[in-house]
This record gives structure tokens, C-alpha cells and sequence, in this order.
């Protein structure tokens, strides 16, 4: 069982869990999921899953069953080989319970460098991925995503316009954004100012080295948080954060 240590201490059931990792009932909420070894460490061998345990699993989960859209990357999809959401008979129950649709899309964003056509993301998904994408991708790769079964949303020149491409979600009725990654769309999110929530697992596990960190690039003025729950399982230590100011420049 999930024991509540913030705001106060109490053990969580299923409902209880659900509950807390709801999106709220804003015109869209972007909360970023992550798992981290206590030195912050966000890959080992360029992958995140020897730092995830099941606490992670369960939270993350929780993330994309309650969400309109799931976000990633370019490099976290590929790395990842993300292949979308494949809902087992929980999820849909969940969703259905929710009012959401049975398969909750993926997004990629991406340039048009790093996200082949026949990408799993894209090839394997039971609903049409969306590429996010900029004017400068090659026509031709615009072409085979569409070929290959995605929808495309272009914002932006040269790169995606992350602010842009976040309303284009909340247009669609994608509001409950789930993004899973990586570091450097998280970095570009915070400078867009978009990002309402982080969700933090940390692992009890020290790795040391050169890994990468939740948000990378840009660097901005520090963004404010402020703690909304801490739960603990098995050792791991999952936090909730709500943004408090966006970074300057917005
Ligand atoms: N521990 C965790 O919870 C967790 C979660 C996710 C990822 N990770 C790890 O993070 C690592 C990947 O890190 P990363 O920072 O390279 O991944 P990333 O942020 O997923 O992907 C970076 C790529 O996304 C695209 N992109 C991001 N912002 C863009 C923008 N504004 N416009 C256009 N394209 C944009 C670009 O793709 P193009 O090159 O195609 O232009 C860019 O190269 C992996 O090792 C993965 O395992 C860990």
C-alpha cells in the first residue's frame, strides 16, 4: 500500500491514489512525470527503466489512464521505443469510469532529425500518433509520417513552438497532457512557460557519473514550486509539485 507522508500521513488505496494523480478541471494541465536515482541521474545505459520499480509503474500509469494525450521527445520515444498506449482491462475501466476515450494518442515533437517514419511510436500505435513538428522538417519526411499513419501539427520555424503546440493540444480537447520526457523537451517546456506539475519519482539508487537530469538546455531563472503530496513505497519517493511562477520572459 502507498503511505501518504505529505500533507499528511495516511495509507492510500487505489481510489485514494487515483484520486490525487486526477488532472484538475482546467482548460489544460501539463504535468511531467519522471523517475530519478536519489544523485539525479534520469538514464543508466540511456534508458530509464533500471531506475523505475513498480511505486513508478503504478504512478506513471495513473498519468497516461487519466490523460487526453501522452508527450514525449523525438530521442525518449526512440530510445524508449515508446509504441503508444495499449490499454489493458483496468486502463479501460479507468478511462471509461473517467469519460475518456479507450487510447489516449502520443505526441512526438520533433524536428524531423531523430523520428524516422517507421518509428514503433508511430507504426505500432492503436490510435494515430501526432507529430509535433516545425516548417523547416523536410516536405518528405512530413509526407511519410502522414503515409505511416500519423497526424501532423506544425508550430513553428525552425523549431516547435512548445507554447503553440500546447494550446493546438487544448484546441483539440487534449487538455490532460502526460508528458513523459525527456530532458531536453522538459527544458523547453519550462522556458515556454507551460508546465503546471511535475511528478517526481525518486528511486532509492545512487549511480554517480555523467547521466542526464529532468531538464536540460536553457538555463532560467529558478522556477518556484510548491509541494503538493509525498508518498513513499518500497523505498521510493514520489513527489508532486505545482508550478508556482512561469519563468521569466514567458
Ligand atoms: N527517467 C525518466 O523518467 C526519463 C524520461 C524520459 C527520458 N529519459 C531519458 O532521457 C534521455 C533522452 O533525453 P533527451 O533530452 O535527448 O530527450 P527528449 O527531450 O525526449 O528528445 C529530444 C529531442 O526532442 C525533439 N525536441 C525537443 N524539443 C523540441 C523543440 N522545441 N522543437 C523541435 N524538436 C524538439 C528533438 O528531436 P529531433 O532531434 O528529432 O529534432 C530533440 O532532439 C534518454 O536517455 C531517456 O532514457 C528518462
Amino acid at each position: 500500500m502507498m503511505k501518504q507522508i505529505w500533507p499528511e500521513n495516511a495509507d492510500l488505496d487505489e481510489q485514494q491514489l487515483e484520486h490525487l494523480y486526477a488532472y484538475p478541471e482546467t482548460r489544460r494541465w501539463l504535468a511531467v512525470n519522471y523517475v530519478s536515482s536519489a544523485d539525479g541521474a534520469v538514464e543508466v545505459g540511456g534508458r530509464a527503466r533500471e531506475l523505475s520499480n513498480p511505486a513508478d509503474q503504478k504512478v506513471l500509469k495513473l498519468g497516461s489512464d487519466l490523460a487526453d494525450v501522452l508527450l514525449v521527445g523525438a530521442t525518449t520515444a526512440m530510445v524508449e521505443e515508446f509504441r503508444g498506449v495499449h490499454p489493458d482491462e483496468a486502463t479501460l475501466e479507468r478511462r471509461r469510469r473517467h469519460g475518456l476515450r479507450d487510447v489516449p494518442p502520443t505526441a512526438v515533437v520533433t524536428t524531423g532529425r531523430s523520428l524516422p517514419s517507421d518509428a514503433p511510436v508511430i507504426a505500432a500505435a492503436a490510435t494515430p500518433t501526432i507529430v509535433i513538428t516545425c516548417a523547416a522538417a523536410p516536405v518528405k519526411k512530413q509526407k511519410a509520417w502522414e503515409e505511416a499513419g500519423a497526424e501532423l501539427l506544425v508550430v513553428g520555424e525552425d523549431s516547435v513552438d512548445l507554447a503553440a503546440a500546447i494550446e493546438a493540444l487544448a484546441d483539440r480537447d487534449l487538455r490532460r497532457i502526460d508528458c513523459e520526457g525527456g530532458p531536453h523537451l522538459f527544458g523547453g517546456l519550462l522556458a515556454a512557460g507551460v508546465v503546471d506539475e511535475l511528478r517526481l519519482t525518486i528511486s532509492p539508487l545512487l549511480v554517480s557519473g555523467t547521466h542526464e537530469r529532468i531538464a536540460t538546455g536553457v538555463s532560467l531563472e529558478p522556477v518556484d514550486l510548491s509541494l503538493a503530496s509525498v508518498l513513499a513505497e518500497d523505498g521510493a519517493m514520489l513527489v508532486r509539485y505545482l508550478v508556482r511562477n512561469q519563468p521569466v520572459g514567458r
